[in-house]
């Protein structure tokens, strides 16, 4: 038996947007263009799959876009030779239990494996565990929370959550060759991770995970060799229909490829495989020579903050401090009339003084506070707002 497996794991995909009829082709090279043959090629390869596969319109009330992509669209992941598809994301719940089990459903029907997400946290724990070659490989997938994490007795994503942790250290006991750790967090456009991201990757990493790949962040990040571990932070899309606002950013990805050896004194190695997805233009594209260069370079050069974490605190911060005034204002009521008056009135510190802003703070960072907060916002959507 080959004692190598080639692993190809693919950044955020949401199967829907203009593009629909590609994203339900039975012929997948419309959609994944020059990166197919990569694709086919692969031991094994999977992505992050960052909406549920309905029929239901009934979207969620949440904060956001609600994203779906017709059920018929798991035959161009299938015959694009995916073998599996994390769950575990912040849009995989956009259509509520329905969506989430129809997805699972037609995961199954065609043969493509899932993990991350499930009818309550033991299902959406469970990692996917499975042997390429002679390679006994393990995925788990874990979001940071948005709202519709599962728990005991509730269907969702994958949580970040202790109980995970010490599944990881569990999996790597169990006679496992490799595992690897899809991490859906990091802040969206931003290419570092923020410092807690950053210790926490490396948390998972001392755990036993070999590869801890973070998506969510819809760009190409940055990563990190720390110890025998691979760690990166951001892949970009693989394939995510551009909105109005979206950067430039949104449309190049990487592909990260791992090649695991039985022999552990060869270990695992990596890859990155750039890509493009133009602008209306149809398929993904591989990049000219030069270009790819470009992009592996300023990913390379990104990622020399990593090593420096003075800078990466110093970056983190200019990061939050640039979103001051909107974090602000939402915090204080986003009627734009109260906001408008409290700005032109110059009356904002009668409103809010010291103690209101250490009494916020509290209630944000304090774990118990933060849940008692959420619990009373849940019940005051419930009440004001179910249709
Ligand atoms: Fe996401």
């Amino acid at each position: 038996m080959v004692d190598t497996a080639r692993i190809l794991i693919g950044g955020d995909v949401c199967l829907g947007g203009r593009q629909q009829v590609l994203c339900m082709a039975e012929t997948p090279r419309g959609l994944f263009g020059d990166i197919l043959p990569e694709l086919e090629s692969a031991d094994f390869s999977l992505i992050n799959l960052e909406c549920p596969l309905t029929s239901s319109r009934k979207e969620v009330r949440k904060s956001g876009p609600c994203l779906k992509g017709h059920t018929e669209s798991i035959k161009t992941i299938r015959n694009a030779q995916i073998r599996a598809v994390n769950l575990a994301n912040n849009h995989i719940m956009d259509y509520g239990l329905k969506g989430l089990c129809e997805t699972i459903e037609v995961c199954k029907n065609e043969n493509v494996e899932l993990f991350g997400a499930g009818a309550n946290f033991e299902e959406a724990s469970k990692p996917l565990v499975t042997q390429v070659n002679s390679i006994r490989l393990a995925f788990m997938g874990m979001a940071e929370n948005e709202g519709f994490f599962a728990s005991t007795n509730r269907s969702g994503a994958n949580p970040i959550d202790v109980r995970n942790f010490l599944k990881v250290m569990e999996l790597k006991k169990s006679g496992l060759d490799y595992l690897v750790v899809l991490l859906h967090a990091g802040k969206e456009y931003y290419p570092l991770p923020s410092p807690s991201l950053l210790h926490l990757c490396h948390f998972l990493a001392d755990l036993g995970a070999d590869a801890i790949i973070c998506q969510h962040s819809h760009c190409v990040g940055s990563y990190e060799a720390y110890g025998d571990s691979l760690i990166v932070y951001g892949q970009g899309n693989l394939y995510f229909p551009p909105f109005s606002f979206s950067p430039p950013s949104w449309d190049q990805g990487v592909l990260v490829e791992l090649s695991f050896s039985k022999n552990k004194a060869i270990g695992m190695k990596y890859k990155f495989i750039p890509f493009v997805n133009p602008r209306g233009e149809t398929g993904i594209k591989r990049l000219s020579e030069i270009d790819e260069r470009h992009l592996l370079d300023d990913f390379e050069k990104r990622s020399a903050v990593l090593r420096d974490y003075a800078s990466l605190e110093r970056a983190w911060e200019t990061l939050c401090l640039s979103h001051s005034e909107k974090v602000l204002y939402q915090l204080m009521g986003s009627n734009r009339i109260f906001r408008y008056l409290l700005s032109k009135l110059n009356v904002r510190r009668y409103f809010f003084d010291e103690e209101w802003y250490l009494w916020l703070k509290n209630i944000i960072q304090c774990e118990s506070h933060r849940d008692i907060a959420g619990k009373i916002l849940d019940n005051h959507l419930k009440k004001r707002f179910e249709r």
